[in-house]
């Protein structure tokens, strides 16, 4: 369909409406659901100006990024609808989020952020933009998931962009999902920025690759806080990389689990504390001697407890002196 009308634009218009076109749909796709925010009068308003002067030279990309952030701002500045964005924040170094992530912190009325956001991210906010921690703690103190979808919900039906901070990815244990449905249950709009997860970030840190060619060809990420929710057979039986997160209360639990279930006690291991920050602690171990080794260490939450043979490789690929401990594996 699009390609008939640019068909028909192209034969019956100058040529520049064709390619004012494609600028148009390049950026209502990067958009995702935000577009549904934005009026026609507003569209209109965006392509003219510099947008059809780079798109007459040409540069259809260069076009593109203009609008895209004209439109942005067109929908952060509107003050009639409110726009909840549920965005990843990475695993803790601030170059690790993402430029939408960024740009959205930046543009934030409302920052609701969880305990797991580093004070360097929060930074990245206007000293004007209200600030609310819902942080749960690992024993479930702190707001309930009710009471941070109410929030998210009034602060958004005040007309606020309101952005909902999480470590990570917010679809990774991050209970992302429950909030977009509680927003779409209200008829709120929001959107998803995705975020680079712990579950991949903790072990490349680490020197850690969970895929690699002959070692190993599947990842599978697991919470080690639900013990019971596991088929441990199944776990046990892959012959992949193995990442829990939420994994240093049940230590002892998920590795006798997997050794019960068939892995071998000598199969590396690795745990990851406080990866891409410049707390990171690495742990290097046997399956068999992990649980002792991190007690022995002093680890505690948050960290990532990654079981596998690529896990022998941190310690040839890990930056120099990060590891705390190196127990033979
Ligand atoms: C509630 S889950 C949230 C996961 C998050 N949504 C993500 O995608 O990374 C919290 C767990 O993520 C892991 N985690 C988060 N940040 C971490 C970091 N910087 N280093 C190691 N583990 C981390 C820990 O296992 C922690 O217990």
């Amino acid at each position: 369909m699009a390609r008939r009308v640019r068909e028909h634009l192209d034969a019956t218009l100058p040529r520049v409406w064709g390619d004012l076109l494609e600028v148009a749909a390049s950026a209502r796709e990067q958009l995702g659901q935000a577009r549904t925010l934005i009026e026609p009068d507003q569209w209109q308003a965006a392509l003219g100006g510099e947008v059809e002067r780079l798109t007459e030279n040409g540069q259809l990309e260069h076009a593109t990024e203009r609008l895209l952030s004209k439109l942005e701002r067109t929908l952060f500045d509107s003050p009639k609808t409110g726009l909840v964005s549920l965005v990843g924040a990475g695993p803790g170094d601030p170059e690790l989020l993402t430029l939408k992530a960024l740009r959205r912190v930046q543009a934030a009325d409302a920052v609701v952020h969880d305990r797991l956001v580093s004070a360097e991210v929060l930074a990245f906010a206007s000293p004007h933009a209200e600030r609310y921690d819902v942080g749960k703690s690992a024993h479930g103190g702190g707001s309930t998931q009710r009471d941070i979808e109410r929030l998210l919900i009034d602060l958004a039906c005040q007309g606020k962009r309101v952005v909902r901070l999480k470590g990570g990815d917010p679809f990774v244990f991050g209970r992302g999902g429950e909030e977009a449905l509680a927003l779409a249950r209200a008829g709120i709009p929001f959107e998803v920025v995705p975020g680079v997860s712990a579950a991949l970030a903790a072990p490349a840190a680490a020197g850690i690759p969970v895929t690699h060619r002959g070692l190993s060809s599947s990842v599978t990420i697991a919470t080690g806080h639900d013990t019971s929710a596991h088929d441990w057979h199944a776990l046990a039986q892959t012959s992949g990389t193995l990442v829990f997160m939420m994994a240093v209360e049940h230590l002892d639990t998920i590795c006798a689990q997997l050794i019960g279930h068939g892995r071998p006690t000598s199969e590396p291991a690795a745990i990851v504390q406080w990866a891409t920050t410049s707390k990171q602690h690495i742990v290097l171990a046997s399956l068999g001697g992990i649980a002792t080794a991190a007690r022995e260490a002093g680890i505690e939450a948050p960290a990532v407890l990654v079981v596998g043979p690529t896990a022998a490789l941190s310690g040839r690929l890990a930056p120099e002196g990060t590891h705390a401990e190196a127990v033979a594996v």
